[in-house]
């Protein structure tokens, strides 16, 4: 099947969706870290509003990445633009996928660690999150290689 030219629009909804449900589970991650830090001295989890927020926004990025990766392995993407090098498609190749693997496997660690009770699940999910993290600003950084060095507009593929 050979490759589309865009992104579907539902394509575009879905990574908006999830890179803002990322933000907001990035930014607010306080509360759920004070309330693992009671539990890691021996206390009980607090579900409060902000933690159980927390669980549940990860939940819906859960889902909505697979549903993501269903499109994606459907439908598939446009090539990436000829301008880019080999190394640079690669790269771009390997955080696309890490993106999706990430995002898979930090809310079942998540999960395992408030339900499951498995203390090092707790903190390899901090340290996915902390990766997850550079990989956006790489992935930003990149959007605006292309939009002002490349020139590629790259950024017009992922608007409505
Ligand atoms: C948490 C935030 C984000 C995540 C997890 C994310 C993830 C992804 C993934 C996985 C793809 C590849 C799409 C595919 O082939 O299925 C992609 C493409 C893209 N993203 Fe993001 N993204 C995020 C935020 C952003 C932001 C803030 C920008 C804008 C600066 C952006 C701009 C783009 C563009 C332009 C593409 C298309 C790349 C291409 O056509 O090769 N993304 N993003
Ligand atoms: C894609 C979904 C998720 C993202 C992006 C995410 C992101 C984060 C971030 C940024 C932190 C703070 C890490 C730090 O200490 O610097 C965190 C902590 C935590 N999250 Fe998530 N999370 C997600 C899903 C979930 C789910 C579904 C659960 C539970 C069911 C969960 C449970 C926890 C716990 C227990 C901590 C505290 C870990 C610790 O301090 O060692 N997360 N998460």
């Amino acid at each position: 099947m050979p490759a589309p030219t865009e992104f579907s629009r539902l394509q575009i909804i879905l990574h908006w969706l999830v890179a803002l449900l990322v933000v907001v589970q990035t930014l607010l991650h306080e509360g759920i870290v004070g309330a693992w830090d009671l539990v890691e001295q021996g206390g009980e989890m607090e579900f409060s509003p902000i933690v159980i927020s927390h669980i549940i926004i990860g939940a819906i990025v859960f889902f909505l990445i697979l549903w993501r990766l269903k499109v994606r392995i459907r439908r598939g993407a446009p090539d990436f633009p000829s301008k880019e090098t080999g190394p640079q498609k690669l790269l771009a190749k390997l955080v696309h996928r890490a993106f999706y693997l990430l995002l898979i496997i930090l809310p079942i660690s998540g999960g395992a660690a408030v339900f499951g009770g498995v203390m090092p699940a707790a903190e390899g999910h901090e340290l996915m999150a902390k990766a997850l993290i550079i990989l956006v600003i790489l992935h930003v950084l990149a959007t605006v290689y292309h939009q002002f060095v490349l020139k590629t507009n790259l950024i017009q593929r992922m608007k409505f």
